[in-house]
């Protein structure tokens, strides 16, 4: 699949454009076709979305996803069995066959990855597939239709190698956490610490508490594992879970605040030793957070 792509707004990992190409590339297998296909996505805020949705359907309201196809399919057809009418719409300069245009809110998906619990690029990624789908002819209006659609997204981001389980990232993350706090140094306090983070990449990095006879240099486990995922190149964290020997470790005012640099929507999740788990936004524990916003003059 052919994608023009044009990012209008700020903080999108550098290596999101490759994994929208391989999900849009993994739509165009599953609907098994013959022809090149090409499309066009605009990457926006909540604002500029709003504004085209409200000039293109008369709808005032910011969403996620819009997409305008051009081809007009036949009722209950889809790209697999309308190779005329994409062929009519081969572009010399594409060399490709243009499917539409598709304008993804990027304020929106980062609330929706929170609201889902799963990273902002596995919600982008999922949202560039299902306006793929509506290019190449699928909807969602009657029940049989929308399972279709449903059902040819998750091959999609399946193929793409999206599709985790997660509802068991936490699990994953709490399990690593309860290995690395074994190796916590904490003569002093006592109290151990483990904390294992995870990335937009969908990769772990753990950190344990390490104290030192000279106590201000003592270290903790989140920032531990923070400082250990940004030496391995990654920008942004999607969730973190903290364990420790005594009560809910919640994160230090500290550590919030460096994991607030790395975050749009973090999760954190707490266990103590009674085995209660809690979990809570990085927002509610640290509201109007001091960020690179801040900075910019773009405060709330
Ligand atoms: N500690 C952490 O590892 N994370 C926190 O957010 C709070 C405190 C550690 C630091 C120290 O080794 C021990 O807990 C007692 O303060």
């Amino acid at each position: 699949m052919k994608l023009e792509m044009r990012v209008c707004t700020d903080g999108i990992p550098d290596e999101l454009p490759v994994k929208l190409q391989l999900a849009a590339d993994a739509a165009e297998r599953a609907e098994a076709l013959g022809e090149s296909l090409f499309a066009s996505v605009i990457i926006t805020d909540d604002e500029t979305i709003r504004k085209i949705n409200s000039s293109e359907r008369k709808i005032d309201k910011a969403t996620d996803v819009l997409s305008f196809p051009t081809v007009n399919y036949r009722q209950g057809h889809t790209a697999r069995d309308s190779a005329k009418r994409l062929r009519a719409e081969y572009d010399a300069d594409a060399g490709a066959c243009v499917l539409g245009d598709i304008v993804i809110s990027s304020e929106r998906a980062r609330e929706q990855a929170l609201e889902y619990g799963h990273s902002f690029e596995r919600e982008m990624c999922y949202l560039l597939v299902h306006g793929l789908f509506h290019l190449m002819g699928y909807d969602h209006m009657q029940p049989a239709e929308k399972a279709r659609m449903r059902e040819m997204e998750e091959k999609a981001l399946s193929d793409a190698g999206m599709t985790r389980d997660y509802s068991s990232d936490d699990e994953r993350l709490l399990s690593a956490a309860r290995e690395v706090v074994r190796n916590a140094y904490a003569p002093y306090s006592g109290y151990s610490v483990g904390a294992a983070l995870m990335t937009s990449t969908g990769h772990i990095f753990t950190g344990c508490n390490i104290e030192n006879a000279s106590f201000g240099l003592t270290i903790c486990a989140e920032r531990c594992a923070a400082f250990a995922a940004i030496a391995a190149g990654e920008r942004e964290f999607t969730r973190i879970a903290i364990v420790s020997s005594g009560d809910s470790p919640w994160p230090c005012g500290a550590c919030r605040q460096v994991l607030n640099e790395f975050s749009s929507g973090l999760i954190v999740t707490v266990a103590g030793a009674d085995g209660v788990v809690l979990t809570e936004k990085l927002t509610q524990l640290l509201p109007h957070g001091f960020g690179k916003a801040s900075l910019m003059g773009d405060k709330d």
